[in-house]
């Protein structure tokens, strides 16, 4: 009886962990979009989709966002789509194309000057975009 009163206090502080770890991870999606919705949709779309004004005027369109697990056999790459928004990741036709590369801007448009935040920030957006996918 005398162990079972601490088994207990401890399974709750799993359960507190495990939910504040859920909400962490919901606030950082609720962030992501905000972001997207800021600087993403004037040419990706409301919802991503790749239909926005300017997209019929773009030399290279913008890329349906709802599909990059599609294009990708299924599988949504975090890490790389993080580096793809942040500019990092020379993916083919990137370097040269209209898709802009976030790093600085949001380092200057945000005033961020810590990296980890910086990239933080970034795979928000990711895990968001992770959320819209077909
Ligand atoms: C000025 C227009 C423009 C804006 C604003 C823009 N993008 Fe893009 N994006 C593009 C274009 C164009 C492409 C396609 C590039 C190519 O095909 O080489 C692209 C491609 C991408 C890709 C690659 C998709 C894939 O499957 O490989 C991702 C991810 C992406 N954008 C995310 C974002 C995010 C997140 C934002 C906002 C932070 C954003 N984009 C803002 C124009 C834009």
């Amino acid at each position: 009886m005398g162990r079972l009163l601490p088994a207990i206090l401890f399974a709750f502080a799993l359960v507190a962990f495990a939910i504040g770890c859920a909400n962490e991870k919901k606030q950082g999606i609720a962030e992501g979009e905000e972001w997207f919705k800021s600087y993403c949709t004037p040419c990706h779309g409301e919802n991503g989709d790749g239909q926005s004004q300017i997209a019929g005027m773009m030399e290279t369109p913008p890329k349906n966002l709802r599909q990059i697990a599609q294009r990708r056999n299924g599988q949504f790459p975090d890490a790389e789509i993080s580096k793809i928004i942040a500019g990092v990741e020379n993916v083919p036709g990137h370097s040269t194309t209209d898709m802009p590369a976030w790093w600085d801007t949001f380092k200057k448009a945000e005033g961020i000057t810590d990296e980890k935040i910086l990239q933080e920030k970034i795979d928000h957006i990711t895990a968001y975009l992770k959320t819209i996918q077909e």
